[in-house]
């Protein structure tokens, strides 16, 4: 019965809690919670409601960073009083890229790691600038005792706080469960509200890719970033918004690890392709949109003889379900028998495609390295393919053809539903309705 069910107050600033706190996390007095039923005055008293027209609208007021790039993915910079995760594998670059964020800004911050002491802290700021570089408000506090977090956050009241990693901050001596995270990270979104302070938590990922200690945070927090590389050897560091309640998500920037930092790469269109120009067998370009930019990609394919009793089909960078599904395609309107293959499905340059349009030119890969025919370096494709092989229109197609003019390419296979606004002089437009016709055109 809903009369029965209690909740606890802290008297003094109010903080709310499902359980009997001996100390308010919030504002740390001691023993100032008091058990309320549900359905009591005090709990009515505190329950506000408004009509919509008497609520006066005010813009999300932003911080603008110097790095454009990340501004972009964030759509204009941090918004005041939001929480924000920044999630990666260990050693990506995540407190390299918020260090860099902390020196080029005119704010007080407020830098906890709980990872390294002052001394590695400050080496790092070092190495990321000259000496006398520095935002002279960046306070740094190497503990990892969320209840002295919470004191020195009501000391300093600063305008960002930086925690690196949220996984390393215990509360109650219980260091990594996700209930435990789950109540830091709110705590933390209440102070980040009230306070009007912008938070961004860096986050690391485990092997299964999931934001470790858990997706629960992905629930709490305003904005999420995620930071990859899926391919160590490449020097590009790519992040993605999955998620943003101040802007658009799929927003992608991609960083290169140098000696001093990140730096923001800001004209994608080609660097994902190899620069040479030789044909090789099962390497295609397809052109894509990641968030608002339209990027040309490598694809390399291999089809060969089965290993095993039962064929297995390999993707690093693309959904590999949707790899399968694209073979299913392959074996029944191409009439090609690639099932009975192994097939290894390569995205150069680190990068994970979210984008299906990059299905046409993967399934242009898989049959050039099974039929051993070359297709033209000069060539790119785009569409989605539908599960009856046909190829469905891209919106806004003049942006892909564009790109792909700009980079010197002389053909494009498209899906002949397309919408094209414009004549293009430059370069060959080829249209088909359904995988079928790729055959005819390319590999017959
Ligand atoms: P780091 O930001 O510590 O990663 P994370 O916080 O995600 O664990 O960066 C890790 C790697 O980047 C580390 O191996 C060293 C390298 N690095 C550079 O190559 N150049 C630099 O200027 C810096 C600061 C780091
Ligand atoms: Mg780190």
């Amino acid at each position: 019965m809903i009369g029965n069910k209690k909740n606890f107050f802290c008297e003094k600033c109010n903080y709310k809690s499902f359980k009997w706190l001996g100390k308010c996390p919030y504002c740390m007095a001691w023993n100032t919670f008091k058990a309320v039923n549900i359905n009591n005055d005090h709990y009515k008293s505190s329950i506000e409601y408004y009509n919509i027209n008497d609520i006066k609208y005010s813009e999300n007021k932003r911080i603008v960073l110097h790095d454009m790039e990340l501004n972009r993915v964030l759509g204009g910079g941090i918004v005041e009083g939001s929480i924000s995760l920044i999630a990666g594998d260990p050693g990506i670059g995540k407190s390299t890229l918020i260090m860099q964020l902390c020196i080029n800004i005119n704010k007080t911050i407020l830098y906890i790691s709980g990872e390294e002491n002052i001394y590695q802290i400050k080496n790092r700021f070092v190495r990321l600038k000259d000496k006398n570089f520095l935002n002279q408000e960046i306070i740094v506090f190497a503990d990892n005792n969320f209840e002295n977090v919470i004191q020195i956050i009501n000391k300093l009241m600063p305008n960002i706080i930086v925690v690196d990693s949220i996984q390393t901050l215990y509360y109650n001596d219980n260091l990594g469960s996700i209930n435990q995270l789950k109540y830091i990270a709110n705590v933390l979104m209440n102070m980040a509200k009230k306070n009007n302070i912008a938070i961004i938590l860096i986050g690391h990922i485990n092997k299964e890719g999931i934001i470790a200690g858990p997706k629960v945070l992905e629930h709490i927090v305003d904005v999420v970033l995620l930071f990859e590389n899926s391919n160590n050897n490449f020097p590009y560091r790519i992040i993605k918004s999955l998620k943003n309640r101040f802007g658009k998500t799929s927003e992608l920037a991609v960083y290169k690890m140098e000696n001093k930092g990140l730096v923001p790469i800001s004209n994608l269109s080609s660097i994902f392709l190899s620069k040479s120009n030789k044909e090789i067998v099962g390497n295609v370009v397809v052109i894509i949109q990641e968030g608002l930019q339209t990027i040309l990609i490598g694809v390399e394919s291999l089809v060969s003889n089965t290993r095993y009793n039962a064929s297995q089909n390999f993707a690093i960078g693309y959904n590999y379900k949707r790899i399968n599904m694209l073979i299913a395609v392959i074996e029944k309107f191409c009439k090609i028998s690639v099932n009975s293959k192994d097939v290894y499905v390569n995205i150069t340059g680190g990068i994970n495609i979210t984008d299906n349009s990059a299905d046409l030119g993967i399934i242009c890969s898989i049959i050039s390295s099974y039929k051993n025919i070359p297709i033209s370096r000069k060539l790119c494709l785009t569409g989605e393919i539908s599960l009856s092989g046909e190829v469905k229109e891209v919106i806004d197609i003049d942006k892909y053809i564009v790109t792909a003019i700009k980079s010197g390419f002389k053909t494009i296979i498209v899906s002949s539903y397309n919408n094209i606004q414009s004549y293009y002089d430059d370069i060959e437009i080829i249209l088909i309705n359904n995988v079928s016709e790729l055959i005819n055109v390319l590999f017959i």
